[in-house]
């Protein structure tokens, strides 16, 4: 089938064109500048140059394109992105592909909380995925928990961005550059691992080679429950808090791993003060508002797209990744 990845420079867009390819499908990944879609090309994906901002170009993306996973987004945006018109540009595209004869659409998403409508990212996602279901071609929203290869990062460590690529926490974002330049080897070298809200929140942490796997066979498979618009939620293997990662991480550091938490309410303040200057910041300390709001204690394991017993827990993701060697 041909499959278009929008957004397949992305950590999960990459994973799910590397995916796609292995399986034998037709794929084209969307790219923002010809010479970022090098390493997709080496692998056997058909690169087109297209950007949400511009519809003309999503729509000549799809040309001939009979799938599509809408994976792009501007949580980590690039300096000069504009993540609001990034947004709308997002809204506009579903409708721009079922007009090219994409006929079906899957967009991973996010867990609904009580704070979306406070947090820009989740409040655009909950109007998207309402659109989705408005259209006429099939739509599949999947809603992930938190990434590993993302969120046990984001703690303080380097270890998950071992062997990586393509990193969302390595993206050329200003202010992610600057808040890991102070903290990105806290758990390893501090025993330190700072967490969104409290320590005792409980997730069902996935990889992002297991949330890619769930999203093509979304894409793929003929039958999905809840088609012509169906939403779903996959879970990782298992539901841990933060102190289980904390001590997951001690145990293969071999020291002990104290977790500092901070409360949504002080996000919260930081994302309103910040708000009239400085949206990218702004969004960032709205999304750690949503982080610390928001538990994916959820137990429904592969969420009816991947074998239970395939996918990786945070003991094997972290194991593999402590024994590659440091960047
Ligand atoms: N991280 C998590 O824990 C988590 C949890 C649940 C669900 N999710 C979902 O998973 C997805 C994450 O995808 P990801 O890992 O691939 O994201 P990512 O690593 O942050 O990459 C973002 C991608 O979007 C592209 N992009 C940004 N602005 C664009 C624009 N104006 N036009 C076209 N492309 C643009 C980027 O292109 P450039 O490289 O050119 O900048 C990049 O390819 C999101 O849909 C998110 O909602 C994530």
């Amino acid at each position: 089938m041909k499959v278009l990845v929008v957004g397949a420079n992305g950590q999960l867009g990459a994973r799910c064109c590397a995916v796609l390819v292995e399986a034998g499908h037709d794929v084209r990944g969307s790219v923002r500048e010809p010479a970022r879609g090098e390493a997709l090309r080496a692998v056997g994906v058909e690169t087109v140059v297209a950007d949400l901002t511009d519809t003309a170009s999503i729509r000549v993306a799809a040309t001939g394109a009979e799938l599509a996973i809408l994976s792009a987004n501007a949580v980590v945006p690039r300096a000069g992105d504009r993540p609001a018109v990034v947004e709308e540009g997002l809204r506009r595209a579903p409708a721009v592909l079922a007009g090219q004869g994409v006929r079906r659409i899957v967009l991973p998403s996010v867990p609904v909380t009580d704070v979306d409508e406070a947090v820009p990212f989740t409040r655009a996602r909950r109007r998207l995925e309402n659109d989705l279901a408005g259209l006429r071609v099939e739509t599949v929203c999947v809603r992930f928990p938190p990434f590993m290869d993302v969120h046990l990062a984001l703690v303080g460590s380097s270890i998950p961005l071992r062997g990586a690529q393509n990193a969302t926490v390595d993206r050329p974002s200003p202010f992610l550059r600057s808040f890991r330049n102070g903290t990105g080897t806290l758990v390893e070298s501090r025993g330190l691992m700072l967490v969104p809200g409290p320590r005792s929140h409980r997730n069902a942490f996935i990889t992002v080679t297991d949330a890619a796997r769930a999203v093509v066979e979304a894409a793929t498979r003929d039958e999905v429950e809840g088609l012509p618009h169906a939403t779903l939620e996959v879970a990782g293997p298992q539901p841990l808090s933060w102190d289980d990662v904390a001590a997951t991480y001690g145990r293969l550091l071999g020291r002990r791993v104290r977790v500092l938490s901070t409360p949504a309410v002080v996000y919260a303040a930081a994302q309103k003060v910040l708000r009239p200057f400085a949206e990218v910041p702004s969004n960032t300390m709205a999304l750690n508002r949503y982080g610390a709001s928001s538990e994916t204690a959820w137990t429904n394991v592969g969420g009816g797209l991947l074998d239970p017993a395939s996918m990786t827990t945070v003991e094997e993701f972290l194991r593999e990744k402590v024994r590659l060697p440091a960047a």
